[in-house]
């Protein structure tokens, strides 16, 4: 147990002596404060809200309170004005704190609320033929580090890639490729050669109208199951995909389903017919909807007038697949904040079909990718390629590896793991519905709030670990003083705060919580690096010290790890 836990019980106890049984430990644990500086103690509790349940003044409540709580690992309680102010033995903290994680290991923090329910994620999620736009990374990163905080918190998460794999694009394309297509340029340039493709047919079509109507034509035949058709579609989606997995092997993401729209074509007739079955279906201008008055939004199409299904359609067959496929805890979707209407549109319509599992899906937004304060997008023929940004991310760390540690030993891989790191990082210390301004600089520099900066710093720790000679050991025996710095004290609050950071990550689908506690994590640890000797100290001190650094290599990796990012020894 945290040691504010056990603070917090003693507190809720000595409350109910005083009569006050409203307040159980985990709510005084909610109301505890750091004092604003040291000589106050390590922590305060405030008086205020009861004055009215005891009808007394809050410090006359302070004063009564403060004799009533002692015992471990409480050293000292003072009253202040309105507050109880405790003094913590901080030697006997922090060896708890730093034994708990050394014997918890890389399971530190981790609890098993989710009982093993599964929890699919819709991440990534590019269109087949088009290029993997950033929007696509950001829904990778963010899906990716959500799977892995879920984890932590005993759910098995299900990495669903639901390719955008069909739709009228797909006619248009086949219409393309066999009038201008060329079967070696598709394969060695895929996405660019099939956007070419795709652009072409455009700009064609504004003289030639009757493409337009081919297109139509081969999309109906890909729907009507032509030979040719599905073939072309095929190829065209299987070379998609294994340029896509480039990126997906380069930043280490994985999927347990690249069940794209295209898998629930035979899926969406027996949705059509449960909503027309609950009289649910309306007519409008020929085509089917779902109205949604009563909830103030616009109606969801189903079915266009040609008989066509549509996103929404395959969304509904798609959340009823999961549902009954996995049995779900909860099904996250992570999409961009401007399919928020869509989403909701979905659960509403879930609701009235009287599923009550709708209350269990997630649509997790996020906002843009900026350059310059513009969209960052792929614009007619002019694409910012993905794979371009990590390729020069892992050039730029390999000059500055060439430059600071040319003796490293694989090189190509740190560089890797740095270079994506860093774009990986970059994202996810920003809350997810903030937009995102794209920097270089930002983005790679071994100082301020960076992947190379954590990663840095992790491996400083490891490197220190090596030089003292460190043995692992769960066992923690603290000389009196080891530990008994401001830096070391700051180092051992954060350490006993990550089960907590990982809780508010996991309520509110954040990774960026993550991010900002290892960038502080880090910090401190450099600053007990900096102010506090180790390798000089006589060795009861030196390993004391060395244990809580282990502490520190453990919680930085693991959090490097939740986010995505590898954490090199070595750099
Ligand atoms: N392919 C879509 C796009 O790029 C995203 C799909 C998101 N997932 C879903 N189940 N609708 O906009």
């Amino acid at each position: 147990m945290s040691y504010k836990h056990q603070v917090a019980e003693m507190i809720s106890a000595a409350l109910s002596k005083q009569g006050v049984d409203t307040l159980g430990a985990e709510q005084v644990r909610n109301m505890l404060e750091t004092p604003p500086n040291p000589a106050m103690g390590d922590i305060a509790f405030p008086c205020f809200q009861l004055a009215k349940a005891l009808r007394k003044a809050p410090p006359v409540i302070a004063a009564e309170l403060a004799p009533l709580i002692s015992g471990t690992p409480v050293r000292e309680v003072q009253a202040a004005g309105p507050y109880v102010n405790i003094f913590l033995d901080q030697q006997s903290v922090a060896a708890e704190v730093v034994g708990t994680i050394l014997s918890a290991g890389a399971a530190y923090g981790s609890r098993d609320i989710g009982k093993g329910r599964k929890v699919p994620i819709d991440l990534s999620s590019p269109n087949i033929a088009k290029p993997f736009s950033m929007g696509h990374l950001r829904s990778t990163v963010i899906g990716n580090a959500i799977a892995n905080i879920m984890e932590k918190h005993g759910y098995q998460p299900v990495r669903i890639n639901h390719l955008g794999d069909w739709g009228t694009q797909f006619g248009k394309l086949i219409v393309a490729y066999r009038l201008w297509g060329d079967e070696a340029k598709v394969k060695a340039e895929p996405i660019k050669e099939l956007l070419s493709l795709y652009v072409r047919f455009h700009e064609e079509a504004e003289n030639d109208p009757s493409l337009e109507d081919q297109g139509r034509e081969w999309f109906k035949k890909l729907e009507d199951g032509d030979a040719e058709a599905l073939h072309l579609w095929q190829w065209f989606r299987d070379e998609s995909l294994k340029e896509f997995m480039k990126i997906y092997d380069l930043m280490n993401v994985s999927f347990d389903s690249t069940h794209g729209e295209a898998f629930y074509n035979d899926k969406m007739d027996r949705v059509v017919a449960m909503l027309e079955e609950k009289g649910l279906l309306t007519e409008s201008d020929g085509a089917m909807v779902v109205t949604l008055d009563e909830y103030d939004m616009p109606p969801s199409l189903i079915k266009k007038s040609d008989g066509a299904t549509l996103y929404a359609t395959r969304d509904l067959a798609a959340a009823l697949y999961r549902h009954e496929t996995y049995d779900f805890a909860k099904a996250l979707y992570v999409v961009g904040n401007e399919q928020r209407l869509h989403f909701q549109q979905l659960y509403k319509v879930l609701e009235k079909m009287g599923f009550e599992w709708a209350k269990e899906m997630h649509h997790i937004p996020f906002g843009m990718m900026l350059k310059d304060g513009k969209k960052m997008s792929t614009r007619k023929g002019k694409v910012v390629l993905l794979e371009e940004v990590l390729s020069q991310a892992i050039e730029d760390v390999k000059k500055v590896i060439e430059e600071k540690n040319p003796g490293l030993a694989n090189k190509e891989e740190v560089a890797r793991q740095v270079g994506v790191g860093a774009v990986i990082f970059h994202d996810l210390k920003n809350y997810r519905l903030n937009d995102i301004n794209f920097s270089w600089e930002e983005m790679l520099t071994f100082e301020g709030e960076t992947g190379p900066y954590v990663q840095y710093t992790h491996a400083r720790a490891c490197s220190l670990l090596r030089k003292g000679g460190y043995v692992p050991s769960a066992a923690v025996s603290l000389p009196q003083d080891a530990l008994d710095s401001k830096e070391a004290w700051a180092v051992v609050t954060l350490l006993n705060a990550f089960p907590e950071v990982i809780d508010r990550a996991a309520n509110g689908f954040d990774p960026s919580q993550i991010g900002k506690y290892v960038i502080d994590l880090a910090q401190a640890f450099n600053k007990f690096y900096a102010n506090v000797r180790i390798l000089a100290e006589e060795d009861a001190v030196k390993n004391a010290r060395l244990q809580l650094v282990a502490a520190v290599v453990t919680v930085l990796k693991e959090g490097l790890r939740i986010l995505g990012l590898a954490a090199p020894e070595e750099m």
